[in-house]
């Protein structure tokens, strides 16, 4: 059995494929494969196990005759085209759980980040510009009784719906359906779109990439947002329309954003690069030494398992 790994992955997962008699092929570069190199290196495996930044579309599983799971190194798998894998009776694993905490700590710091003006503080800091204690220097916004408002309450929502509790602030959430746990939790407020944007004084995005959620924040609700509103999108970037989030910024409707993930990622819009009042960060949710090593691990045993002829522990589809 084969595995091909389109990129560099923690080493932990790839000693427990070997350990499971599975030859691993790896591509050792942090560049994603063009679609022609990939399928040509993948050519006879029996499993992929690929990131974010691989788009497996119907091309590349036509191409790859013997594939019996497409393994994600990562919670979202809008990258791949699971219906048609699913037609081909493919599995297709991400690695959701594990990162959870990692990823909402992130969300939570960038809210923090956005409220204090850290970043824009720090810089300031390194230039040479503290002369003196002032009164009215790099002032932020209170955290404390402000209401949060979290778009999509999955695991990670809900991660950062305990982190903003903790920190004695209102919750409001909007999801397809209502989670009592959460509220029970929390004391999170189910609520409708257009009122969560209307009275939240932070927003923070957790929603997978979808149809119905590419451009969920766009002009029309930018405009229903509060007056020096705070976005914080650690999701998928197509979420929301950066023309728009550039617009809300420099019109001053955001006071500030914070931003993991982007449009038209890896690259960004320049208007957000020249703005003091946006927190910029490198797709790095997940990205602490102990859960990276635990999706590594949890993307090989998916595979393990397939080739097992057992159920993956994490599958998105069902066969
Ligand atoms: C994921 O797993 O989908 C994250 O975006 C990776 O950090």
């Amino acid at each position: 059995m084969k595995v091909f790994i389109t990129s560099i992955i923690p080493e932990v997962g790839i000693e427990l494929l070997k350990k499971n008699d599975i030859e691993v092929i790896q591509n050792k570069s942090y560049l994603p494969l063009e679609k022609e190199k990939l399928i040509k290196k993948a050519k006879d495996c029996d499993a992929l196990l690929c990131l974010l930044s691989n788009k497996i579309d119907r091309e590349i599983i036509d191409a790859l005759p013997n594939l019996k799971v497409i393994s994600n190194y990562a919670v979202g798998f809008n990258n791949i085209d699971v219906e048609y894998a699913t037609q081909k009776g493919i599995w297709v694993t991400n690695t959701p759980d594990v990162l959870t905490d990692a990823t909402a700590d992130l969300a939570f710091a960038l809210l923090l980040a956005c409220a204090r003006r850290i970043v824009e503080a720090d810089k300031f800091t390194r230039e040479g510009k503290f002369k003196m204690w002032q009164s009215d220097l790099m002032l932020g916004k209170d955290l404390k009784g402000k209401t949060v408002g979290i778009i999509g309450a999955g695991r990670i929502g809900q991660a950062f719906g305990k982190r903003a509790k903790g920190f004695e602030m209102k919750i409001l959430y909007y999801d397809k359906k209502r989670i009592q746990k959460f509220e029970e939790e929390t004391g999170a407020k189910f609520s409708s779109l257009s009122q969560l944007l209307k009275k939240s004084d932070f927003i923070s995005l957790h929603t997978p990439l979808t149809k119905e959620t590419y451009h969920l924040i766009d002009k029309k609700e930018f405009n229903l947002m509060k007056d020096g509103a705070i976005l914080i999108n650690t999701a998928r970037g197509e979420v929301v329309n950066e023309k728009e989030l550039v617009n809300a910024l420099k019109s001053g409707k955001l006071f500030s954003a914070g931003l993991d993930v982007y449009e038209f990622e890896p690259k960004i819009t320049k208007d957000l690069l020249k703005m003091k009042n946006v927190v910029l960060l490198p797709h790095i949710g997940s990205a602490t030494i102990e859960t990276r090593n635990k999706m590594a691990e949890l993307a090989a045993n998916n595979i393990i398992r397939v080739l097992l002829g057992k159920k993956p522990l994490t599958p998105v589809n069902k066969l």
